[in-house]
């Protein structure tokens, strides 16, 4: 008995030791390892010993056991750690894809819009989302009470002090204010260009929601006038929608700008004839601008005697919903990667 052990344990070493792969490992396992193996056949001999040969022959065969499975364990490791080498080393098989991230198509356009501007010599700034009711409305000609407020109704963040409205926040409705801030930060002559994101209190529908961006533009100089602000449109409007589009102003009221008027493109689509997207009139209104009124520029500490201005303003989000044929502006927002990963 004892010799048959010392037998089947040399056996197994050699085995193990000369082992090539792993489909000979799994002959040596099922022949020795397995529940009816070699070994545990010896091991169900052991009954038959006397009791005191048990005890020596027992202890043995439980020794040999134990070092066989530890070097069975030990060659099977080997076997698995050479498998995921190969895995990793077989540069033919195909890659897996990464998945890579790309831009927001607020931000393809915004990017569109900015090159354009600075390719006529604007400078892009920015100023904050939380803005002052102060910025905000009044340095704009809006002053608290003015029926302008109202239809630009905002999320608002009160004054510590009742009586101090001018420290009240109001988080911003247009990108307008940051006219105030670029004057004040770098006066007269000045061509600056301002995106950023805008907030309303809107029942949000398809068409309206609490957050969107805007896109501003300004030009402060010694004889700015509104041929300059009609060119300037005209060229916009070839750039974001083709050569062949054609502008018109009509008059329309911001406190901000005398006189204002609204920037209507012929409908891209339709090429003017009309269509579903213009609601069948050729014309898309895209754009309010206008002349800076003297008390804006006052505001912003610049001359009105010595220096005039044009502004001008759309929504972004809007020129997105055009270009792209989106029919719901809260999609911009929802972070459902199934409408963001179509562009
Ligand atoms: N701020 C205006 C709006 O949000 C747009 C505008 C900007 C109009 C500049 C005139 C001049 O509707």
């Amino acid at each position: 008995m004892k010799d048959k052990l010392i037998k089947i344990k040399n056996t197994v070493l050699d085995k193990l030791n000369t082992v090539n792969n792993e489909v000979e490992l799994k002959a040596i396992d099922l022949q020795y390892f397995s529940r009816k193996g070699e070994i545990s056949e010896l091991m169900h001999h052991l009954k038959e010993l006397s009791s005191e040969q048990k005890r020596e022959i027992g202890a043995l065969a439980n020794q040999i056991k134990k070092e066989l499975e530890s070097k069975m364990k030990e060659t099977r490791s080997f076997f698995d750690e050479k498998t995921n080498l190969n895995e990793v080393s077989d540069i033919t098989l195909p890659g897996r894809k990464l998945k890579k991230g790309h831009l927001h198509p607020i931000t393809i356009i915004q990017r569109e819009v900015e090159d354009l501007f600075t390719s006529l010599g604007f400078s892009i700034i920015d100023g904050p989302e939380l803005e002052s009711d102060y910025y905000n409305f009044s340095a704009l000609n809006i002053p608290p009470l003015h029926p302008a407020r109202d239809m630009q109704d905002t999320f608002y963040v009160s004054s510590p002090d009742d009586k101090k409205q001018e420290l009240d926040l109001v988080m911003r409705t247009h990108t307008s204010p940051v006219q105030i801030r670029a004057m004040k930060k770098y006066g007269a002559p000045l061509k600056v260009v301002i995106p950023g994101r805008c907030f309303r209190n809107e029942a949000t529908d398809a068409r309206h929601e609490h957050t969107f961006y805007q896109f501003e533009g300004m030009m402060i100089g010694e004889n700015i006038n509104f041929s300059n602000l009609k060119s300037l449109l005209e060229i916009v409007g070839k750039k974001l929608f083709g050569e062949d589009t054609k502008l018109r102003m009509r008059p329309k009221y911001y406190p901000f700008v005398e006189p204002g008027n609204n920037g209507e493109y012929t409908c891209f689509l339709c090429g003017g004839k009309g269509c579903r997207v213009c609601k069948n009139t050729g014309w898309l209104e895209i754009v309010g601008a206008g002349l800076i009124h003297p008390d804006v520029l006052r505001a912003g500490g610049v001359d009105p005697e010595k220096y005039s201005g044009l502004a001008f303003g759309f929504g972004l989000t809007r020129l997105a919903m055009l270009k792209y044929a989106v029919n719901d502006a809260r999609l911009f927002n929802s972070g459902d990667l199934r409408f963001l990963e179509q562009f």
